[in-house]
């Protein structure tokens, strides 16, 4: 085990009458508030009046940043950055899904610095250590950005997708309610539910020794998952299955279940870039991804592992622990994409072998795949990519 530091400092809002509290938690940031937001869903479903109205009442001063795009542009990242440092800007307000809240870490930490943004993610790496306060009213269960440090920035114009995690990304504060996720799809529902199982698969799967606490409490989150994601698509104002998946996508990737670990991610740098050159939903590739993923990297030396994933989150049982192993795998296949109905090849979605080598090699030196579980080079990242052909 790996010594570690726990910190996780974002303050959880949880519920249905929560948004009271905004106002008072951005005044202690500042009087200037810049609220971001994506192509107009907070509209429709009438949060974006309330936030406003709770922002007035407390006597701030807002300005806006609308049209934010799912696989968030470093566009937008600027244009959020000139408006802090014209307006004089104190603190940033998400109101969205993940590829909002994204968006808005990184226009908090451009706010503050002189050069472009997109500087943060390239080969320059440029130090990020000073960001304006961050706070957000999370609309979608999936990315777990509203509790972790990190975010994903697409550079278009050169069909790049790149993460970075850094503690001042770290949100303040987050409103957290179930009832603002009631009319997400019941594909993006899908979609965020296959992102939260993936994060969960990255960590669990490991040579780490494990802490067997983390190992129940994971898998628990699993068993949640696959529970309360097929409800909510066929009741998507049963608040109790809308909460049950919003706390774990939470959960899933604050940093509690790490414990140490320091294993580089696989199917994440995958989907990175595919969605970087398809601009694909993030969860429908990592739906694609993991099964085959899992499949690639199953041998004697791990199986134990998955068995005990098999058993703990799906229930099987078996005295071959290959077979009960690739039960669990075929398990997980239905779940994605027979219960939540997802596509299950990459020609399904409109993806052919055009870009695999390109693909491959950014996922190698963008996410250090050759660290992972089952270390990955860019031939093995290009196998698990032809997998997904069908
Ligand atoms: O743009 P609007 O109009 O708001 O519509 C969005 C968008 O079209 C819509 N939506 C959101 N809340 C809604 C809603 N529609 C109806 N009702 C609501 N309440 O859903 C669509 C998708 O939104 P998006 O924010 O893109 O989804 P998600 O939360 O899945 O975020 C995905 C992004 O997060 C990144 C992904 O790579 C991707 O770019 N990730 C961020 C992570 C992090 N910060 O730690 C980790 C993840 O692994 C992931 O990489
Ligand atoms: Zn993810």
């Amino acid at each position: 085990m790996n010594d570690f530091i726990y910190d996780i400092p974002t303050k959880v809002y949880f519920g249905k009458d929560q948004l009271k509290n905004l106002g008072p938690e951005l005044k202690k940031y500042g009087q200037r508030v810049l609220m971001v937001y994506g192509g107009g869903s907070i509209k429709r479903i009438g949060l974006y009046d309330k936030v406003m109205n709770e922002i007035k009442k407390s006597g701030l001063e807002v300005f806006e940043l609308s049209g934010v795009k799912p696989n968030p542009s470093i566009e937008s990242v600027r244009e959020g950055a000139r408006i802090c440092k014209e307006k004089q800007v104190d603190v940033v307000l998400a109101v969205g899904g993940g590829s909002t809240l994204d968006c808005t870490k990184f226009i908090a930490a451009g706010a503050k610095v002189d050069f472009d943004p997109w500087d943060f993610f390239n080969d320059k790496w440029a130090p990020l250590t000073e960001a304006l306060p961050i706070l957000d009213v999370l609309t979608l269960s999936a990315t777990g950005s509203e509790m972790d440090c990190g975010g994903v920035i697409s550079n278009p114009a050169t069909n790049d997708k790149i993460g970075r995690l850094e503690p001042v990304l770290q949100p303040k504060a987050s409103f957290l309610d179930p009832t603002t996720t009631f009319t997400v799809s019941p594909y993006q529902t899908a979609c965020g539910s296959a992102d939260m199982m993936s994060h969960i698969i990255e960590v669990y799967f490991n040579m780490n020794e494990d802490f067997d606490m983390l190992d129940g409490f994971m898998e628990a989150l699993m068993r949640n998952i696959v529970k309360y994601a097929p409800i909510a698509m066929k009741e998507p104002e049963n608040y109790k299955a809308r909460a049950e998946l919003m706390w774990t996508g939470t959960w899933a990737i604050n940093g509690f279940i790490d414990g140490g670990k320091r294993q580089a991610w696989s199917c994440h740098p995958m989907e990175h870039e595919l969605s970087a050159v398809y601009d694909i939903t993030h969860g429908l590739g990592l739906a694609i991804l993991t099964p085959r993923w899992m499949e690639y990297c199953l041998d004697e030396s791990n199986v134990d592992k998955y068995v005990q994933y098999a058993q703990n989150v799906f229930g099987i049982h078996g005295t071959d622990k290959m077979e009960v192993a690739r039960k669990g795998i075929e398990a997980l296949r239905n779940f994605l994409f027979g219960q939540l109905g997802l596509k299950s090849t990459l020609p399904q979605v409109g993806i052919d072998e055009t870009h695999f080598d390109s693909m491959a090699e950014k996922a190698v030196k963008n996410g250090g795949t050759q660290h992972a579980f089952k270390p990955l080079a860019k031939e093995d990242v290009k196998n698990i990519y032809k997998m997904c052909m069908e």
